[in-house]
């Protein structure tokens, strides 16, 4: 089966008065249809901007190498116009803080109404139909007067989940989550992973969730790639990633995690040390000095992203050792 979205190393560079930085490095992955890839990773570990450079949104001082195919077109070979029409028909984004993407003088009923009856093609009547169902599942309330009202009457939490409802009502083949729910309470976290689900249950939407927590990727993803330093340390599938977690730096993120059969005084550890400097990185193993199994070579040889079973990919010496 052709996978719906792939990217064959991808690179991402930002020039810095400061010299080069190495955001994103020989990045390679693919997604079947009504797959959920987990991309897990530090802060500043090059999650965000191998997407914005996928769409052709990077800072002005960045650029991207390798390739990006959606449904076997490559994104990065697309100008804006081309790349607008697919986004928000086939392909639609949810970022951080995506609220910023609202038409401000826009409100916000006619700018949901317009991605159904523009590009969807749904009638007035259906479209808002479907608005209010949408709506209502992501806990809007009052939604008649919410519709009337503008983004800026909106508060910032309300406003992503505005985002949301517009990601799901495209029904897209294929998602891309950016720490979605990040700013949101709990309660309504959970609730719109389950429209996540639903969604790829029912349209067998493809999607990626960015996310720092593993917890969330536990309960949506099918799969997980983990990111250090702007590339890919670990592939597989979210089973076998949390009960056999195989690099030093994903056993380092699980053991951060709270685990229902942990004794609530169990101090959680945390990694010790920083993520690198992507302006100076390390000519061996990124995560050297913070790694526990560290040897020699790990600091002059960067290690090779191996596969080890079908699906299943690492970077460490270590393991080719064992
Ligand atoms: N315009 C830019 N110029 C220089 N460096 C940048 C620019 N934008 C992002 N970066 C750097 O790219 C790296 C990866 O960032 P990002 O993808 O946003 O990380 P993540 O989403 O994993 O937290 C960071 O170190 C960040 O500082
Ligand atoms: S390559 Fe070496 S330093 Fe890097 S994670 Fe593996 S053992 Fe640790
Ligand atoms: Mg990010």
């Amino acid at each position: 089966m052709n996978p719906i979205f792939s990217l064959e190393n991808l690179n991402v560079r930002f020039a810095t008065k400061e010299g080069e930085v190495a955001a994103v490095s020989d990045l390679s992955f693919s997604l079947q249809r009504g797959e959920c890839l987990g991309i897990v990773g530090e802060s500043g570990s090059g999650k965000s901007q191998t997407f914005l450079a996928t769409m052709g949104l990077l800072a002005a001082n960045g650029s991207t190498t390798g390739r990006a195919l959606f449904q076997g077109q490559d994104l990065l070979k697309l100008d804006r116009d081309a790349l607008n029409k697919i986004r928000g028909d086939r392909l639609a984004m949810i970022f951080q803080d995506s609220g910023t993407s609202l038409t401000p003088h826009m409100k916000v009923g006619d700018q949901l109404m317009e991605v159904l009856t523009t590009h969807k093609g749904l009638s007035v009547e259906a479209a808002r139909k479907r608005i209010l169902e949408v709506m209502e599942s992501i806990r809007i309330p009052e939604v008649d007067k919410r519709l009337s009202q503008y983004p800026h009457e909106f508060s910032g939490g309300m406003r992503q989940r505005v985002m949301i409802a517009m990601a799901l009502l495209c029904e897209p083949d294929l998602l891309i989550a950016d720490e979605p729910t990040t700013a949101l309470d709990v309660t309504v976290q959970a609730q719109i992973l389950q429209l996540f689900k639903a969604l790829k249950h029912h349209t067998n939407s493809a999607i990626v969730l960015i996310t720092h927590d593993l917890g969330v990727v536990a309960g949506l993803c099918d799969r997980v790639i983990v990111m250090y330093g702007g590339r890919v340390v670990e592939e597989g599938a979210v089973a076998d990633i949390f009960a056999r977690p195989k690099h030093p730096y994903t056993k380092g993120l699980l053991n951060c995690m709270p685990r229902l059969d942990q004794d609530l005084d169990t101090e959680l550890q945390a990694i010790p040390g920083q993520p690198p400097n992507l302006q100076k990185l390390p000519p061996g193993c990124a995560f050297a000095d913070r790694c526990a199994v560290v040897t020699d070579r790990c600091k002059t040889e960067r290690p090779v992203l191996r596969d080890y079973a079908p699906g299943e990919r690492a970077a460490c010496h270590a393991l080719e050792a064992a």
